[in-house]
């Protein structure tokens, strides 16, 4: 059966969603800007246990998943944080694309154990789900009932983040995603009081990321820099954070994908994610993402593998709206010259994205992707963008079908 797409005429739609761009905007300037308090370097996360440590917190609740406490990683940083006398409970049940139910038990155990802060310490499911329960802990609703933006009513647990993966910025962003299984979907909780107090960036603790992994996050903190950047809502200040994320991940993520010991270049992806964070958690983001969370949600595919595959293919659609803006960014990592016509550079720019792609291992398609869902995937994307991103080159149903189909096998 076809996909029923919205009712309202094309034009109102447009004209509506301007609007709640222009709320959007209003809300920004109103809004305190909160940042976390950055420790970064090889051996940051000591110095933030100790950091966490000074706030004299009877227990703190440790959130991760099973990869990390497997491997150990969390131990030191819990040592620390205890040698100052403050007990760490870890709770590790947090899967890829944590679930309202993986959320709930999180907050049960916090509230069982007496936790007065909660750690997000992982990827970006660790962390959006630790800005959840941390949100939980002080907001008598179910997570369900916070779905949406400034649904969180009081200020959650005190927040801190350690990202072991370079991608989602979750630790500067306002926003956290949950899954629900049984719809199929994933939705976004979006406040400025879910930004951590303080995140530790220590490339010491990314150095065993798998390369694939390491390509799939690098190349979504590509994405946020770029859609941030091409968005209509940016900023001076947004825009200098794209630069520096897409500078970033040009210039490391390659040697970090190929050498995953190079501290230099780990460091850099840590701080082009979180960069990408701060480009976008203000102005939004694009197609790309509106794609990659139907992705995520009818077939699990990783977030950020979702997004390396769909970004070049909604830049071909983009182009001809933001094209001086791509061409800035071929600027951006050297690809000018004297005389390049713009479109010419917008041209290279995007065929250097592909090319940082290929390099890094990421496919052109997806083999999940069933053919009748394509529709589903395009109108969801397309809603996505009216409720939340002022993209240069708004979509129709039959331009997302088309983009979507590209990413066919
Ligand atoms: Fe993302």
């Amino acid at each position: 059966m076809p996909e029923q797409v919205s009712r309202v005429p094309y034009p109102l739609r447009i004209a509506m969603h301007k609007v709640l761009m222009r709320g959007f905007d209003v809300g920004v300037k109103v809004l305190p800007a909160k940042q976390p308090r950055l420790f970064i370097g090889p051996g940051s996360i000591d110095r933030l246990a100790g950091y966490i440590g000074s706030y004299e917190f009877d227990r703190v609740l440790l959130v991760t998943d099973t990869g990390i406490t497997g491997l150990g990683l969390h131990t030191r940083f819990a040592e620390v944080i205890e040698s100052s006398g403050t007990k760490v409970t870890v709770y590790d049940s947090v899967e890829p694309n944590p679930t309202e139910q993986q959320i709930e038990q999180g907050i049960a155990t916090a509230k069982r154990e007496g936790c007065e802060a909660i750690i997000g310490f992982g990827g970006g499911s660790p962390i959006d789900a630790a800005k959840v329960i941390a949100a939980g802990m002080t907001n008598d609703k179910p997570v369900a009932k916070m779905e949406g933006p400034f649904r969180v009513r009081k200020w959650p647990l005190p927040l801190f983040a350690v990202p072991t993966t370079a991608g989602t910025g979750a630790e500067v962003t306002i926003a956290a995603v949950v899954t629900n299984p049984a719809e199929r979907r994933k939705y976004a909780i979006a406040d400025y009081k879910l930004v951590p107090l303080a995140a530790g960036l220590d490339p010491q603790i990314t150095v065993g990321l798998p390369p694939h992994i390491t390509a799939a996050t690098g190349m979504d903190a590509l994405t946020h820099g770029i859609e941030s950047y091409i968005s209509k809502r940016a900023t001076p200040e947004s825009e200098r954070a794209s630069i520096a994320t897409v500078r970033g991940v040009f210039a490391h993520l390659h040697t970090a994908y190929s050498n995953g010991s190079d501290l230099v270049a780990r460091e850099g992806m840590a701080m082009a994610a979180f960069e990408g964070g701060m480009s976008f958690t203000s102005v939004g983001l694009g197609y790309v993402h509106g794609i990659a969370h139907k992705l995520g949600g009818l077939y699990g595919i990783p977030h950020g593998l979702a997004n390396a595959v769909v970004l070049p293919h909604v830049l071909d659609y983009s182009k001809d709206a933001c094209t001086a803006r791509l061409a800035n960014l071929a600027g951006a990592v050297g690809l000018g010259a004297n005389g390049s016509s713009e479109a010419a550079l917008a041209d290279a720019f995007i065929d250097a994205v592909r090319g940082l792609g290929a390099e890094v291992g990421i496919p052109e398609t997806f083999e999940e992707i069933q053919p009748a869902d394509v529709p589903l995937i395009a109108k969801s994307a397309i809603d996505e963008g009216f409720e939340l991103y002022a993209v240069p080159k708004y979509m129709r149903q039959a331009d997302g079908e088309r983009v979507v189909g590209k990413l066919l096998s």
